[in-house]
């Protein structure tokens, strides 16, 4: 009922040279592919690039970040009108990396997610715990605040753009993935919460992925849970034949 998305954050990863190649191959190793979402996530310097080498085919392109403000004296920020302009149809919001070393904080994500959707961009908004957190018996109070306060003063219509991304912190870059089980709970987690605030329609439409060493051999069982409804990859997606592999996941 839900169509899956497999995305790929490629993080501060790739020159517009080799995005163009990745795309280029990847455009061929995944058309014909139906029934699964397909985006990639370059930097901002290859986004042109990748759109247009991306033309006609049936993989999307996401920003890394947008700001809220429309034009003006912000030095260094990317408005979402100049994201929307170059094809993009997606931007990845509140990444954990953002939060962690830029001073992104859930009310910054609210903002830039109300941007994003002023300018018919599809948010895909991150959240999730810290080792100390989990470890504190606290994921779920955190993920919650998380998610309240990264979508607050939404219209149903608003709901019904946005993607969630559950990235547990303790997941990205290391190579230890949340087990199937731990992925699931939260994930309904997250989808109670949502009904809670938008109603249980919302929630059920709602696509939730999974974030954190999603890599070929651990994709299939991620994706068998009934709240996963998709991935958000980071070190996997930078290599054509893994992020095909993922693409192609077995359920
Ligand atoms: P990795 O897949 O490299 O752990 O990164 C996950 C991530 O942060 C995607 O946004």
């Amino acid at each position: 009922m839900r169509t899956p998305v497999i995305a790929g954050n490629w993080k501060m990863h790739n020159t517009v040279q080799e995005a163009t190649d990745l795309v280029r191959e990847l455009k061929q190793n995944l058309s014909g592919i139906e029934g699964v979402e397909i985006i990639v996530g370059p930097p901002f310097t290859a986004l042109c690039a990748v759109v247009s080498e991306l033309g006609g085919s049936n993989i999307s392109v996401a920003a890394q970040n947008v700001f809220w403000e429309e034009k003006g004296a912000f030095t260094g920020e990317i408005a979402p009108g100049m994201i929307k302009e170059t094809g993009c149809s997606h931007a990845i919001i509140g990444h954990s990396e953002r939060r962690q070393y830029f001073g992104e904080t859930d009310e910054t994500v609210n903002k830039r997610v109300k941007a994003a959707l002023s300018a018919g961009l599809i948010p895909i908004v991150c959240v999730g715990e810290t080792l100390e957190q989990r470890e504190s018996g606290n994921t779920m109070n955190v993920v919650k605040k998380q998610i309240k306060g990264s979508l607050d003063g939404f219209t149903p219509s608003d709901f019904d753009s946005i993607i969630i991304a559950y990235e547990p912190v303790w997941a990205i870059g290391t190579g230890k993935t949340a087990s199937p089980d731990q992925a699931q709970e939260v994930h309904k987690f997250i989808r109670n919460t949502i009904s809670e605030i938008a109603g249980r329609d919302i929630s059920q439409n709602m696509r939730i992925l999974y974030g954190g060493s999603v890599k070929p051999d651990n994709v299939d069982e991620i994706m068998q849970q009934e709240d996963v409804d998709g991935a958000l990859v980071g070190g996997a997606s930078l290599k054509a034949d893994l992020f095909t592999r993922i693409v192609n996941f077995k359920k």
